[in-house]
């Protein structure tokens, strides 16, 4: 249609819902404008009653907000651009995670829809690495400036973590690792579109550069905490016909594994972006 979207902004540090818009082939220029901006001011932006999008309506919508990448590097999905989340344990999406950062040009934005939902839990908590920096000592915003990391799609982070699941059988954990992807970034970048300063870490952090193993484990917690404090996050019980969409320079998210054995199915399509730019250009 043609009525303005309205935003409401759902949270202190990110988030908001837009209403009166609907993502069909009739979007104009204008509600796409008015979308951006808000994805750009509150990170993540929510879309309700999207009954009718199917994968290449939600692709057509994505593709008004850059040019798609592959859906994942590693996991096959059937589709080059729809990534199917079902078994969240094996994505681990389950754990706080920036999408894809293990690859040199990490996924600017990327567009999750609802497809099959538990009948209890399954929400997804999103954390805005913006604020999360800006919250810092200044101190600490020095020290976080000056390091870079090594990112990964082999866990190995992950694996020194107890809590973190083993995969289960719909996602093997021999897919996602299939080819191992392993790239450097600076732990603070420049967002591309809002000069914003933003913490770059999560799930697939393997290791500081030129720190023991024991200090990047615990300068990472030291900015990762900051990162997942809740007064930094928003968390969306997700209904049907649902879609989000964040900033994935700005942004980190947890997908919460506490629906037992009943079946969840998201699809995700993801809009390419830059290789990260850290405070020295
Ligand atoms: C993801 O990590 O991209 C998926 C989040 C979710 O399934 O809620």
């Amino acid at each position: 249609g043609v009525a303005a979207p309205a935003v409401h902004q759902l949270g202190g540090q990110l988030g908001a819902r837009i209403d009166g818009v609907h993502l069909g082939d009739d979007l104009t220029a204008e509600q796409v404008a008015t979308i951006r901006a808000a994805l750009l001011t509150h990170k993540v932006v929510f879309l309700r009653d999207q009954h009718d999008l199917d994968d290449d309506a939600h692709a057509r919508f994505a593709e008004r907000l850059g040019p798609l990448t592959t859906a994942h590097p590693t996991v096959n999905t059937g589709s080059a651009r729809v990534l199917r989340v079902t078994a969240n344990r094996g994505m681990a999406a389950n754990s706080w995670h920036t999408d894809v950062t293990f690859v040199d040009r990490v996924p600017a934005i990327s567009v999750l829809r609802a497809v099959t939902l538990p009948p209890y839990g399954g929400t997804t908590v999103w954390a805005n690495t913006v604020a999360a920096y800006a919250s810092l000592p200044a101190p600490l915003r020095a020290l976080a400036d000056g390091l870079w990391a090594v990112h990964t799609n082999s866990y190995d982070y992950a694996q020194l973590d107890e809590e973190h699941d083993q995969p289960d059988a719909n996602y093997s954990r021999d897919d996602f690792t299939s080819t191992v992807f392993e790239t450097r970034h600076p732990v603070v970048r420049v967002h591309p579109e809002t000069g914003e300063r933003s913490l770059v870490l999560g799930n697939f952090v393997k290791r500081i550069e030129g720190l023991t193993s024991a200090e990047s484990h615990q300068v990472f917690h030291l900015f990762q905490n900051r990162i997942t404090r809740l007064e930094n996050t928003l968390r969306w019980s997700w209904q049907p016909g649902d879609l989000a969409i964040w900033d994935n320079r700005a942004t980190q998210h947890y997908a919460v594994a506490d629906f037992d054995e009943h079946p969840r199915e998201m699809r995700r399509i993801t809009v390419a972006g830059d290789v990260p730019v850290s405070v020295d250009g």
